[in-house]
């Protein structure tokens, strides 16, 4: 059975990750959600206006039931990304993960390092049992992301997805066991 916490603080090595505040919105639309690189593989298109991701905050703010589950990373008291459950399935305790990072950030293993904290609270402290994540077939990045904190590709979703440029394309499932999680 699942037992909600909410979006704790949870400290790494290097990083911070707590709750969205509605003050992070400057921060986020100049870091992230205003820059096309970032917004490539992703779902959502960049911002045009700070009052995008304004919403967008605004929404995330909102959503602060036990169940939910919504963190902004920060390093060195910078905002510069943020990681959440996009999916609960409470009755078979599988939760989905989605992740961004801002682009000067990149590279660094830092989502490797957020994802891995994320990953060990949702299954030795909310008790969920089993993690799940997907990402575009040509997101390098992010594929290498769940493989590095031991996730398995379970499925290839054959032009599952539609890129920016209205081309179709593949989506990669993956998905981790609680029992694999080292
Ligand atoms: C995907 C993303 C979160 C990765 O964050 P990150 O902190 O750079 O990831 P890490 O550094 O922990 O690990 C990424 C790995 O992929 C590699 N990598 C990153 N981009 C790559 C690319 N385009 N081609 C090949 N390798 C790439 C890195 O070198 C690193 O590998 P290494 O540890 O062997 O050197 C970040 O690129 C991002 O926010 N992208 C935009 C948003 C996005 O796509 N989110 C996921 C949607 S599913």
């Amino acid at each position: 059975m699942l037992t909600h916490k909410g979006s704790v603080e949870i400290k790494t090595d290097r990083l911070l990750l707590r709750k969205f505040n509605t003050s992070d919105a400057e921060a986020i639309f100049s870091t992230w959600t205003s820059d096309e690189r970032v917004a490539k593989y992703t779902s959502w298109y960049a911002h045009k206006s700070i009052d995008d991701t304004r919403a967008y905050v605004e929404y995330m703010t909102s959503k602060n039931k036990l169940s939910d589950y919504n963190w902004i990373i920060e390093s060195d008291d910078k905002v510069i990304g943020s990681i959440n459950v996009c999916y609960s399935d409470e009755h078979l305790e599988i939760a989905g993960i989605a992740y961004v990072l801002a682009h000067d950030y990149w590279g660094k293993g830092y989502m490797t390092e957020a994802a891995k904290a994320v990953i060990n609270f949702l299954f030795n402290y909310v008790n969920y049992r089993k993690i799940i994540a997907g990402c575009y077939s040509e997101n390098i990045g992010s594929s290498k992301v769940m493989e590095k904190v031991g996730m398995k590709r379970e499925a290839v979703l054959r032009e599952q997805i539609k890129r920016k440029d209205g081309t179709w394309g593949d989506d990669f499932q993956y998905g981790i066991l609680r029992q694999e999680f080292a």
